[in-house]
């Protein structure tokens, strides 16, 4: 009798690749066909069972259930097996001096709040205060004008927004800023905290059961788009962190740690007269060309 497709795991991928050799579009042939030679691999490398298997296609369901906008958390999973950095390393052609791109998190939520330079984007956040500014150069070192700057970051109980009652609350922590004619920004928030990633989805689950390392350095995202110039998705990390070499999701990178200065209090660099703790952040972001 001839054989069947179903005679040997090897025939079964043969016949799956044969299938999918006739989509149309190249590129998505080409990832096709590798995940279909990887997905199939790992599975006879560890023998999956189909129990596994099974319990595996109901972690993604629920997985889905943990979803909403301000929260992704098929994205914490991709972060913390290391593929947000892998992508996001292997696809930025970054030139000498522009600033590192890192990973954007589940937490960004488009169409934030828009601020003015040197307002308060902390809308109550609770924390020492912090003073943020810098600028924005292209790779020439010239004032990139007009950038849009989403920043968002945790308070100091080391949770976001969208984890606190998004719907009610509102945005806080987070805004949307245009950088001016010199490529300028600057304003006031509150210092983020290290902070685990969210103990309630399914992702903190797979952590739990495999490195148990569910922390991460605190720092600010921030999101800089500008017309004719590579969109960049970066952190800032503050160097006093003790956890910088052992993100949850791998997205420390040297240049990234930044200096935030503790001050007693007095004058900050905006004049406003602080009268008591309060912190600075002096950083320039160099944005490579599109
Ligand atoms: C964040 O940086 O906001 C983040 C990244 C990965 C998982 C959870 C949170
Ligand atoms: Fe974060």
């Amino acid at each position: 009798m001839k054989p069947t497709a179903y005679d040997s795991t090897d025939l079964i991928t043969q016949e799956v690749l044969k299938r999918y050799e006739s989509t149309p579009d190249p590129r998505l042939r080409e990832i096709m066909l590798s995940l279909i030679r990887h997905l199939h691999a790992f599975a006879k490398d560890v023998k999956l069972t189909s129990p596994e298997w099974l319990a595996a296609m109901q972690l993604l369901e629920e997985t889905g259930t943990w979803c909403a906008p301000g929260r992704n958390e098929f994205i914490i999973f991709s972060d913390a097996l290391g593929l947000s950095m892998l992508t996001v390393t292997q696809d930025y052609q970054r030139p000498e001096g522009a600033t590192e791109p890192t990973l954007l998190g589940p937490f960004l939520v488009e169409g934030a709040p828009k601020f003015e330079m040197g307002q308060d984007i902390s809308r109550g956040a609770q924390g020492v205060p912090l003073y943020s500014h810098g600028r924005v150069v292209d790779g020439q070192g010239q004032p990139v004008k007009g950038a849009v700057i989403d920043v968002w970051h945790s308070d100091d109980r080391g949770i976001y927004d969208v984890q606190d009652h998004f719907e009610t609350n509102g945005a806080w922590a987070r805004g949307q800023l245009n950088t001016g004619e010199d490529g300028r920004f600057s304003f006031w928030s509150v210092m983020p905290v290290d902070y685990p990633i969210p103990q309630d989805g399914t992702a903190i689950r797979m952590i739990h059961a495999t490195t148990g390392e569910s922390w991460r350095p605190a720092h600010l995202h921030f999101r800089i788009v500008a017309p004719n110039l590579r969109p960049l998705v970066t952190h800032l990390f503050d160097r006093q962190s003790e956890r910088l070499d052992r993100d949850a999701v791998f997205g420390v990178r040297p240049s990234l740690v930044a200096d935030f200065v503790r001050h007693a209090g007095g004058a900050a660099p905006d004049g406003r007269n602080m009268d008591g703790p309060y912190c600075t952040l002096e950083h320039t972001f160099v944005m490579a060309p599109a």
